[in-house]
């Protein structure tokens, strides 16, 4: 059976981290490159953790660019206080041996849609700033991606302030750019990622993956677990929600909106407007997912991992 194609552009980061393992572990997908922006750490901490990871997962023949460090016109913010220093928490993996391309990540998007129109799901799991300088570049791309789905936003509250969350707040006209570019962007936010809390008895599922939870899967999704607190709830795995709707589209339900982005606002900078009574929708907003299927999906995946042999 074919598989399902897509491109990841994403901060590395602690989710993103496994994002990336869910993409490359499930059989029904094909990682087939990916990119890196500046956000959760900086640009040369997100790239280097993803030339790592490629190496650590082993899905060595898939492409890695480089994108924009910075924003399209703001002063940079990180979430290294979220994801520790050095982008993957506690987790320190053998340094990576093989280089990033040397094509920008904006030509890479380019060129991975251009030579395949409508086969490859374009997915970002970081601030939009990559995706706004290709559709800046080559507004084609919003025609030739199979579909474009964001980690990002939220239509109640965020997580970076009151009323933005982290992806876009780090980038407002990045992200304001990529929903006013014609396309149906599939918004998963806030409202539905924290609905799939690695909680602790998900997180002890993940203990019986062997060496890859012991040392990967746990260390990541519990870099905020204090282990003394009886009562840990447990940790959001934002970016691992918008590659298993890729795989998985019906374990979630979904609403169309119509979203804006604030770019103005002294108190709402970054903040997502969903209007889901909007004559032209621009977005299609998942609001709940299966979440016992959920996580039955997810674990399933990285079993195949944990077997060792991903994508087989
Ligand atoms: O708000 C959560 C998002 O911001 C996730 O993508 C996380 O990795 C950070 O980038
Ligand atoms: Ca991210």
């Amino acid at each position: 059976m074919a598989r399902t194609k897509l491109l990841l552009d994403c901060d590395p980061g602690l989710d993103d981290a496994l994002a990336l393992l869910l993409a490359h572990s499930d059989p029904s997908l094909e990682l087939v490159a990916v990119t890196t922006v500046g956000g959760n750490v900086d640009l040369a901490s997100t790239t280097r953790n993803a030339r790592a990871l490629r190496e650590y997962l082993g899905f060595v023949d898939v492409p890695i660019a480089a994108g924009a460090a910075e924003p399209l016109v703001r002063i940079a913010a990180n979430a290294a206080h979220v994801h520790g220093e050095a982008g993957l928490g506690n987790v320190r993996l053998p340094a990576a041996t093989l280089p990033a391309s040397d094509r920008h990540a904006v030509d890479l998007i380019i060129e991975t849609l251009r030579a395949a129109p409508g086969e490859v799901h374009l997915v970002a799991t970081g601030p939009l700033t990559n995706i706004a300088l290709a559709l800046a570049r080559e507004p084609r791309i919003a025609g030739w991606s199979a579909s474009f789905v964001i980690m990002g936003g939220s239509f109640t509250r965020g997580n970076a302030t009151v009323a933005a969350e982290f992806n876009i707040y780090a980038d407002p006209e990045a992200a304001a750019a990529v929903f006013a570019a014609g396309w149906q962007v599939v918004m998963i936010g806030l409202d539905l990622t924290l609905q799939a809390i690695a909680t602790p008895r998900i997180v002890d599922r993940m203990r019986r993956l062997g060496p890859l939870g012991a040392d990967f899967v746990v260390p990541l999704a519990t870099f905020w677990a204090d282990p003394n607190d009886a009562d840990w709830s447990g940790q959001a795995v934002h970016d691992v929600c918008a590659v298993a709707y890729i795989a998985r589209p019906e374990l979630f339900r979904s609403r169309s909106a119509r979203v804006d982005v604030e770019t103005q606002g002294q108190f709402t900078s970054g903040m997502t407007v969903v209007d889901f009574a909007a004559s032209a929708p621009n977005a299609i907003v998942p609001v709940e997912i299966d979440v016992a299927g959920f996580w039955d999906y997810v674990h399933d995946a990285w079993q195949h991992a944990a077997d060792g042999h991903p994508n087989d």
